[in-house]
């Protein structure tokens, strides 16, 4: 008989939002009249901005056509579209990325997930503690176990600081997935200062930074001086244009950004990283790829931004009921998430339990994301407005 790869039986049963989704509709089953509000995964509800719809569109008639039919694209993704997101997310902000270091994917989630494959097995990881799972689940998966956790508390506000050991590969987050916290100018300089010191790699999550709204906020890890040196960023447009269901994504990884062999022989990251995905990833669809360079006009800008300041005005509407109520929580502010301190000590899953039960609101209980996220449960503004409201209002009943 075939063996299987044991790692996969350290992680938990189910990944974290399948077993909400299973909760949920066992809920359901047996409660078929209830009108439940779903604030548990982060998944968008409102339509694709319309500059997108026409590009798409655009792009389907092309592939109907022999004279504009594509096959196979390039393996790093069109360049139309890279060009754009080096012009538009970077270099008119100041900061010197250029199209050859994008790589275009299907959404973050893949490329978070992938990443550690081309690093060895024997390097030691920080992560945070909560932290989006997909980080953890596939460290787990590939066998690594030189894992340290850095707790996320309110004492030092969800922003723990270097570990005093080395580490090799640093997971950051921010706008952070699920505190919804964020980290300033200085704490990411701290980072890119340790991971100098040390030899690491930071892998920084972005995927949210469409919803920093206060200012000097770095919306990239590259506003930082040395980054480029050390780190390697995740961007997507599932939340940015509402691509949860379109998929795509993209990863930045500097020119100059090496990794080493055992024998100390200095490897460029960006060539591993093409290399893998030449093997294992055929590319991101022709018509999607269109649809997502159509945000980088500035017509695009507009819708996109009127897509994320609705989902902001329902962080607001469900902090502000919070407040009302008298909960204690954090986030809901550079963040479509609100992390949500569980009254009455409730554990985080009797919370979602209570939540579900009495109110019909799915939330996403805090120790799925770790031992730290216990006695919290996140909340996220992804709802339409209508049911964002409702869930309010019952929650205020
Ligand atoms: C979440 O709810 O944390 C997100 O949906 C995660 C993701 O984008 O995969």
């Amino acid at each position: 008989m075939a063996k299987i790869n044991e790692n996969y039986l350290k992680l938990p049963s189910n990944y974290l939002f399948s077993e909400i989704a299973k909760r949920v509709k066992n809920f359901q089953e047996k409660n078929p009249d209830a009108e439940i509000i779903k604030l548990g995964i982060g998944d968008v509800t409102q339509p694709l901005p319309k500059v997108c719809i026409d590009a798409m569109t655009k792009a389907v008639q092309e592939m109907g056509n022999a004279e504009t039919f594509r096959g196979y694209g390039p393996e790093q993704g069109y360049n139309f579209l890279r060009e754009k997101i080096s012009e538009w997310n970077y270099k008119k902000n100041g900061i010197d990325i250029s199209a050859d270091e994008i790589f275009i994917s299907d959404g973050s989630k893949c490329d978070c997930g992938n990443i550690q494959e081309i690093f060895s097995l024997d390097n030691k990881i920080a992560i945070f503690d909560p932290v989006y799972p997909v980080y953890l689940d596939s460290n787990i998966m590939a066998g690594r176990t030189e894992i340290i956790f850095l707790p996320c508390t309110e004492e030092n506000n969800f922003s723990p600081e270097p570990p005093n050991e080395k580490v090799d590969l640093i997971y950051l987050c921010s706008p952070n997935n699920p505190t919804g916290t964020v980290l300033n100018k200085k704490i990411l300089k701290n980072w890119i200062d340790y991971a100098k010191k040390n030899n690491s790699v930071i892998f920084f999550d972005a995927a949210y930074s469409a919803y920093i709204t206060e200012k000097n906020i770095p919306h990239s890890i590259y506003e930082i001086d040395g980054a480029k040196d050390v780190a390697i960023e995740f961007r997507s447009f599932s939340k940015t244009a509402g691509f949860t269901g379109t998929r795509c994504g993209y990863v930045v990884i500097p020119e100059n950004l090496f990794g080493t062999t055992s024998s100390g022989e200095k490897i460029l990251l960006k060539n591993l990283w093409l290399r893998r995905q030449t093997t294992k990833f055929n590319g991101t669809a022709y018509i999607i790829q269109r649809g997502a360079a159509a945000i980088y006009s500035d017509e695009g800008q507009v819708q996109i931004k009127n897509l994320i300041n609705y989902y902001l005005e329902n962080a607001r509407i469900i902090c502000e009921g919070l407040k009302e109520i008298g909960l204690k929580f954090f986030g809901g502010k550079n963040a479509p998430y609100i992390w949500l301190k569980t009254p009455e000590n409730f554990s985080s899953w009797e919370y979602f339990d209570e939540l579900l039960k009495n109110f019909n609101i799915v939330g996403t209980p805090g120790a799925g994301f770790g031992a730290c996220g216990e006695n919290y449960l996140r909340l996220t503004s992804f709802g339409n407005r209508e049911e964002t409201l409702k869930a309010v209002e019952r929650l205020k009943k």
